[in-house]
């Protein structure tokens, strides 16, 4: 069976290890070498785009970024025909969704095809995987390890949030989210991250979250697709911003992560993201690092020996 990384529940607490060890590898063997990695987006991408070109790079491989006007994805061909398509001559597909339901649809065509052509999540409606690897990665490094850490969320309890409420379950550290009814996590999720091990906590109050908290996490109000709702999303998220006063609540030396990119004054303050407690820019340069370690994972590379253990 292909893994395809739709969802961060899509990977076990080994899988998360692994990727998280070929991530910090000195050198990886070019576990790529000869092989193409097609990456689709149908959304603009700063971080994710360069972050997944270079990793594909790194490990001897050659990427292929596809605008979603280029394949026209249901319009010019079906999803399933690209998906075909792509996994034809391509080892890895990577993309960027408007719909959750698209990377299952490509993930089911290239299964049904015989491809063996792992179908990753460059960011879906519904979750950002690749985001949440990158954040454990910067927890790990920047905040003193995983196991027993707490993070507040605090704002719109979107992709980005689900994807990391799962990352931490499997991985050990506890999550509060503090998000205004009708931004909050569904009693699914919570049920998901909570059956992952997780000791995920939603609460309405930001105060309450980020009490003692060793990161505050936040994102924008409106996300990609949102921005019909953009006025009303500011104002029911008024209250969910990250600034001083809260930063001022969680334990000493916190640190403040952001997937980027920030509204400064909305969702996070100037003072804060360009302040001394923010870890923003290692986070963001460990999203090539993740990428790299996940995508080396799915192709087989050996963690034993990217850890110096043969
Ligand atoms: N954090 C993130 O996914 O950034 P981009 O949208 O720029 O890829
Ligand atoms: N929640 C944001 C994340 C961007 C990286 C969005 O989906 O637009």
């Amino acid at each position: 069976m292909t893994r395809h990384v739709l969802s961060m529940s899509d990977l076990s607490p080994e899988d998360v290890q692994a990727v998280l060890t070929l991530a910090s590898a000195q050198a990886l063997a070019p576990v790529l070498a000869g092989a193409g990695v097609a990456l689709v987006f149908e959304h603009p991408s700063a971080r994710t785009r360069n972050a997944a070109e270079m990793a594909v790079v790194q490990l001897g491989g050659h990427p292929v970024t596809i605008g979603a006007a280029e394949v026209g994805l249901d319009r010019r061909e079906t999803v399933e025909d690209v998906a075909r398509t792509l996994g034809s001559y391509h080892r890895v597909l990577g993309a960027r969704v408007a719909r959750h339901a698209t990377l299952e649809r490509m993930a089911a065509a290239l299964d049904a095809a015989g491809r063996e052509v792992p179908v990753v999540n460059l960011l879906s409606d519904r979750e950002h995987p690749t985001q949440a690897l990158a954040d454990l990665l910067t927890i790990a490094q920047c905040a003193g390890g995983l196991k027993g850490r707490r993070v507040a969320y605090v704002g719109d309890a979107n992709n980005v949030c689900r994807s990391l409420v799962d990352a931490c379950a499997l991985a050990g550290v506890d999550v509060a989210v503090a998000a205004p009814p009708g931004y909050q996590l569904s009693a699914d999720d919570l049920a998901r991250a909570r059956a992952l091990g997780g000791r995920v906590t939603q609460v309405t109050r930001p105060e309450e979250a980020a009490e003692g908290a060793d990161v505050l996490y936040t994102d924008v109000w409106v996300s990609m697709g949102d921005e019909a709702d953009a006025e009303r999303r500011r104002r029911d998220l008024g209250a969910y911003r990250i600034d001083e006063e809260l930063l001022g609540r969680a334990a000493p030396g916190a640190i403040v992560l952001h997937c980027l990119p920030a509204h400064r004054g909305e969702e996070v303050t100037a003072a804060v993201i360009d302040g001394e407690r923010s870890r923003v820019w290692v986070q963001a340069e460990n999203r090539m690092h993740a990428l790299r370690g996940l995508l080396a994972h799915l192709v087989g590379a050996d963690t034993a020996e990217a850890a110096g253990e043969r």
